[in-house]
């Protein structure tokens, strides 16, 4: 290892303490240290060359160093990289929150920004509850909140109030409200004990059940749109998104989408919602917004939920929410970049070989010993490993199985990142036909290295 590099990782270990990361065990071993990116790959300080499998989580569309993108940022510095937006206004958020309203599904039709997704999150839960106490004739009973098993929103506490995942939420649990708990579609294992094809969705009667157990107090049911990402990439049945809609619309209740993780053309088109011609109440957006530049995400709601927090200045009616960057200019203006190369390059049109290819070379991980689900949506596919196939036994954690692999990817040139044992692959959407074959060949013999051979 080159001295500067040993020099960085001293220095990394002895300041920075890493996200979602047990630190004793990073500690115990030697960082990547990523130096530079182009298109879907990147590059450590040793000048080693890795494919982004993940897509610096979830987030890099058009790929790194991307011209275009480079440049916005660029000629906005040459004007101004950031001024309030707390009485202020500023034209890249203004050119943004246009463009976006004319791409979200109708009739959304309002934008709200902030930095990440759980703040986007956070922003939509408060929006839907003060919404309820303020509409006119509406509801002030409406104050709960109904989400689905094994939910991630962010860590922020509402988002983590609507999280379902025991893992990261559970320690938290005396500081959060309350939230009803609907089944999550997850057909591998599905809570409910029954089977796709035979099931009917009863997942949906269970919500339908709960919204009517409450009726009159619920102000919205939140969900992450074809694909729960945290969760493991758990692939929702066709029509099921459809269904929650329709239970809202019986029981008046707001309907919120998280497009946090899949919105900006993953699943195939620019919206999740799209693919089952839903549209939400209120949209939350973020990672790739800025085609995975800059921190920026946005909450998009309609004029109807807006309409309630108009009024005199005396009646506070106002939403009283906003940070320091909302609406930053050198985001926005990345955010605009890369929307324009949607335009530009068609690629939504250009993924779609992608997505066949991604489709066809996942049936050759099914076959593995150890593969118990392989689940795709567009360009986004989890790989669900199991220490016994027949009876969907999970590993015991101490044994690290999806770390394991991930090690055994790196080693080999791919940068993965595993939930628990589900391997993950959702590179960005630029990659390129021998790119993608690349991954697949990579993450095929990092887990039959580990299940396999090792284990
Ligand atoms: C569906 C979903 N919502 C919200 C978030 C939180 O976004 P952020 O990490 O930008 O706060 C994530 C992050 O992975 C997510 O997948």
């Amino acid at each position: 290892m080159a001295r500067r590099t040993e020099e960085l990782a001293a220095r990394d270990k002895k300041y920075f303490w890493h996200p979602f990361t047990q630190m004793k065990k990073w500690l115990e071993e030697a960082p990547l240290i990523v130096e530079t990116g182009q298109g879907a790959k990147l590059t450590d300080t040793e000048g080693k060359q890795y494919i982004d499998g993940v897509a610096s989580l979830w987030c890099n569309i058009h790929g790194h160093r991307k011209h275009e993108i480079d440049e916005a940022v660029r000629d906005q510095l040459g004007r101004i990289a950031h001024s309030t937006a707390l009485g202020l206004s500023g034209p890249p958020a203004i050119d943004l929150a246009e463009r976006l309203v004319q791409l979200a599904p109708k009739p959304l039709a309002k934008v709200f920004y902030s930095d990440s997704g759980s703040e986007a999150m956070e922003i939509a839960l408060k929006i839907a509850f003060q919404y309820w106490q303020q509409k006119e004739g509406g509801s002030a009973r409406r104050r709960k909140f109904v989400a689905l098993e094994l939910a991630y929103h962010g860590d922020t506490i509402g988002a983590v109030s609507l999280g379902g995942i025991s893992l990261f939420h559970a320690t938290y649990r005396p500081l959060l409200f309350e939230t009803l708990r609907a089944p999550a579609p997850y057909c591998y294992r599905c809570s409910l004990g029954l089977e796709p094809g035979t099931c009917s969705l009863a997942c949906l009667e269970k919500m339908d059940q709960l919204l009517q157990q409450n009726a009159g107090e619920v102000a919205a049911v939140v969900v992450e749109p074809l694909v729960q990402g945290a969760g493991g990439m758990i692939v929702h049945p066709a029509g099921y998104l459809e269904g929650v809609r329709a239970r809202c619309e019986k029981y008046g209740v707001l309907l919120v989408c998280d497009e946090v993780a899949v919105g900006f053309g993953r699943p195939g088109r620019m919206f999740a919602c799209e693919h089952e011609g839903v549209s939400p109440d209120i949209m939350a957006v973020g990672k790739g917004l800025t085609g995975g530049y800059l921190p920026l995400a946005a909450t998009l709601t309609t004029d109807e939920v807006y309409s309630a927090f108009l009024g005199e200045h005396e009646k506070f009616r106002t939403f009283f929410h906003g940070h320091t960057y909302t609406g930053n200019a050198l985001c926005c203006a990345a955010a605009l970049a890369s929307l324009d190369i949607f335009e530009r390059e068609q690629t939504l049109a250009r993924i779609q070989p992608r997505i066949e290819q991604l489709s066809r070379r996942l049936e050759q991980f099914r076959n593995l010993e150890h593969v118990g689900d392989v689940r795709q949506r567009g360009l986004i596919a989890g790989i669900e490993l199991v220490e016994d196939r027949r009876t969907k036994k999970e590993y015991p954690p101490a044994e690290n199985v999806g770390m394991r692999v991930t090690r055994a990817a790196r080693d080999r040139g791919l940068i993965t990142r595993p939930l628990s044992d589900v391997m993950i692959v959702m590179p960005p959407l630029c990659i390129s036909n021998s790119e993608l074959d690349s991954l697949l060949d990579i993450l095929l013999d990092s887990i039959r290295q580990v299940t396999e051979r090792e284990g």
